[in-house]
């Protein structure tokens, strides 16, 4: 009976070759470690996808705070009544409606023309609007939220009209009362009302005009987390009352102002990246040419972003503007990586080069003097003014995103054009095509190569095993290779254990070749993994690095392999070889079968080294994708010392599938172990499933 799983594995053909007898054994020529790894490595990538920002890392917990995501409904909004006795509706005043409904004129500026308007006819209680939040509204002990919105109460349920307007068709509404002025609740309570976390009160003055009304809500020290909660704005008066950009902040990363959510971010701090490329992916094209990325209009005060239409199916807040996402970058110590928008949309659409692009390439340099320009520039000053008139660092620009996607083969032009106008004022920026040759040689650019290309990966661990090595053989003499997207695509909403395992294969290939690729980054980093009532997702793309819902956040095993790797790494790539390493058959696919195609042979171990030649530390990376647990030798060439103990981070499990989750965060992370008797040969039994990582002090 014992022998029946490796029968079993036989049959299923998945069974190591005959080489695994024999030890596998890694050799690492120390004194040829001379080809620096680049220094820009590890970066992040990021876009509005699963909620990233909106429901995510930006810290505001009001859902549809502008009532712009439905053009019909106030999403995420809904009455409140104390008392069933009560009379009183809700309505979205849509920024579509203009002539012949009068409500226009209740626009807050020419950003924010949509708003809600609660009708109390009859009062009897409280009576008010609740936001759901982004799937609930965390409360935690001991917290003080910053709420903000915009109100008026009037005495009329449709707004006065200009003497030469025409009539409405229906008959007036009665005048109400005017009750508006006095005292209005807010609060944090539970969403049946019964329980209230946190109150506060504005004193509503009587004014046809809009006025913005803050008042802070704070948390008891005995309230337990709870994210079953709502926001509530209510009024114990009869009247009408309008409302638009209602806001509530809990306390954010470093207290910035407009700032990110601080479990989020730290998570991300914590990668130590070098890099962050925004804003997409997808997200810079938008659905149409209209859609890209308004970089403009995400600038400056809250009230003065309109928001867009995202590419991911929901509707862009824009709190997260071109200064935020800089300022994310920044309190990451790394640089930002901008993507512009180079006139292809995802629906197919795209500008030609020549006159008709040239606003938009106009459109990149201003946006690239708001990133760099001295204050002396238009953009600098506008940033100075944003508060922050230091430059940024900024040393790459990606023109378009995936534009191996526009058929019309019109890249060739667009990049040019735009690489012209931005190395002739930025000459020391460079700018990454993101058509590499090797995949798309046809619609890649054309004459001067692009100096850097944006290779796109999304793969099963099959296909990461297969391929690990496929950047050994890459020509040294053409374009470097920014792998700006990429992942093993196994789990949801977050990656597995066998997802971090094909990670961490595929990233030994980058490491060995960290002279080629200049930069990684994996994608998509952010899901919000929550599910609504009807069981509709908060995400759109499954297998995802870092998971949160309102209240808590964990990082997928991929997360910890990205970070480990981000860590333990040094500035020298160590050439290594191997023999013995033993294989596997991968799958066929159905395809494949039918047609009699023999199964790929597969490594099942992969294996990276970089020195830091500064202290002598060895970085050697090690992954075994098997079930077995694995001896491996290693051999130290040209050092003359090694000190005997060593450190060995690892991720592991016991079983492929096994994952982290929202509510079990914690069930794979990295572990430590000191191992002894480190010698210039050595050889360490691998734990099945595990990522290795030896931290080895030498000298040479
Ligand atoms: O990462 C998700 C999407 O995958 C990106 O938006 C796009 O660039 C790619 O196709």
């Amino acid at each position: 009976m014992k022998k029946l799983p490796l029968l079993l594995l036989i049959a299923a053909g998945f069974i190591i070759n005959p080489a695994f007898s024999q030890t596998p054994v890694i050799n690492l020529n120390i004194a040829q470690a001379n080809k620096d790894v680049s220094p820009m490595l590890y970066g992040l990538m990021t876009e509005e996808i699963n909620h990233s920002y909106d429901g995510g890392l930006y810290a505001e917990l009001i859902r549809n705070r502008v009532f712009k995501d439905s053009k019909t409904e106030p999403e995420g909004w809904s009455l409140v009544k104390e008392n069933a006795s009560s009379e009183a509706v809700i309505k979205l005043i849509a920024a579509e409606e203009h002539v012949p409904n009068d409500e226009r004129r209740n626009a807050l500026n020419g950003a924010l023309q949509a708003c809600l308007r609660l009708t109390v006819e009859k009062a009897d209680g409280r009576v008010g609007v609740a936001n759901e939040g982004y799937w609930g509204i965390p409360v935690k002990p001991s917290t003080t939220y910053k709420a903000s919105f915009y109100i008026k109460g009037t005495d009329r349920r449709e707004p006065p009209r200009w003497p030469w307007e025409p009539k409405p068709t229906k008959p007036p509404l009665p005048v109400i009362e005017n009750n508006t002025p006095g005292p209005i609740t807010v609060s944090i309570e539970s969403n049946d009302g019964k329980t209230v976390y946190a109150k506060g009160t504005i004193n509503l003055e009587k004014s046809i005009y809009w006025k913005q009304y803050e008042v802070n809500l704070t948390t008891a020290a005995d309230v337990k987390p709870t994210k079953e909660a709502r926001f509530v704005i209510s009024t114990d008066r009869v009247g009408v009352y309008y409302f638009n950009l209602v806001s509530l902040f809990p306390p954010t990363y470093k207290d910035q102002s407009n700032g990110f959510r601080p479990d989020l971010m730290q998570m991300l701090v914590d990668m130590k990246p070098k890099f962050l490329r925004f804003p997409g992916g997808n997200f810079l094209e938008g659905p149409k040419i209209t859609d890209a990325f308004p970089w403009k209009e995400t600038l400056g005060p809250i009230a003065n972003r309109p928001g867009h239409n995202g590419s991911w199916g929901y509707r862009a807040s824009d709190g997260m503007g071109l200064l935020e996402f800089l300022l994310w970058a920044e309190n990451m110590g790394a640089e930002p990586v901008l993507g512009v928008y180079a006139g292809y949309s995802l629906d197919g659409d795209h500008i030609d080069a020549g006159p008709l692009l040239k606003p938009y390439v106009d459109d990149a340099l201003d946006e690239i003097e708001y990133v760099i320009g001295d204050t002396s520039t238009y953009w600098g000053a506008k940033r100075a003014r944003d508060g922050h008139p230091d430059p940024f660092k900024l040393q790459y620009v990606e023109i378009g995103n995936e534009d191996w996607f526009d058929r019309s083969n019109s890249y060739d032009g667009r990049f040019k054009q735009f690489r012209e106008a931005i190395e002739a004022k930025y000459p020391n920026i460079t700018c990454i095509s993101t058509i590499p040759k090797t995949q798309y040689p046809a619609m890649s650019v054309k004459g001067k190569d692009a100096d850097v290309v944006d290779e796109h990966y999304y793969r099963n661990s099959w296909d990461m095993w297969e391929n690990a090595s496929q950047y050994d053989s890459y020509d040294r003499n053409g374009p470097k290779i920014f792998v700006g997207e990429w992942a093993t695509r196994e789990g949801k909403p977050t990656t597995n254990l066998n997802a971090a395992l094909g990670d961490a294969a595929w990233m030994t290939g980058m490491e060995r070749n960290a002279d080629l690729i200049i930069m990684s980054c994996y994608a998509p980093l952010l899901v919000n993994v929550s599910t609504d009532a009807n069981g509709k997702r908060a995400w759109q793309w499954d297998s995802d690095l870092i998971g949160y819902d309102a209240l808590n956040s964990y990082g997928s095993p991929s997360y910890y392999v990205q970070k480990l790797f981000s860590h333990y790494l040094g500035n020298k790539i160590v050439p290594a070889t191997a023999t013995n390493i033993p294989t596997q058959k991968a799958p066929l696919s159905k395809k494949d079968s039918a047609e009699g195609k023999a199964p790929k042979l597969v490594p099942t171990i992969f294996y990276s080294a970089t020195m830091n030649d500064a202290t002598g530390t060895i970085y050697l990376k090690i992954v075994n994708t098997t079930a077995n647990k694995q001896a491996v030798k290693i051999n130290l060439d040209g050092i003359s010392t090694v000190a005997p103990e060593a450190n060995l981070v690892m991720v592991k499990g016991d079983h492929p599938e096994e994952t982290n989750s929202i509510t079990d965060r914690e069930k794979i992370i990295p572990v430590t172990e000191t191992i002894k008797g480190i010698k210039k040969s050595f050889s360490p039994k691998l734990a099945p499933y595990s990522v290795n990582i030896f931290e080895i002090k030498t000298s040479k």
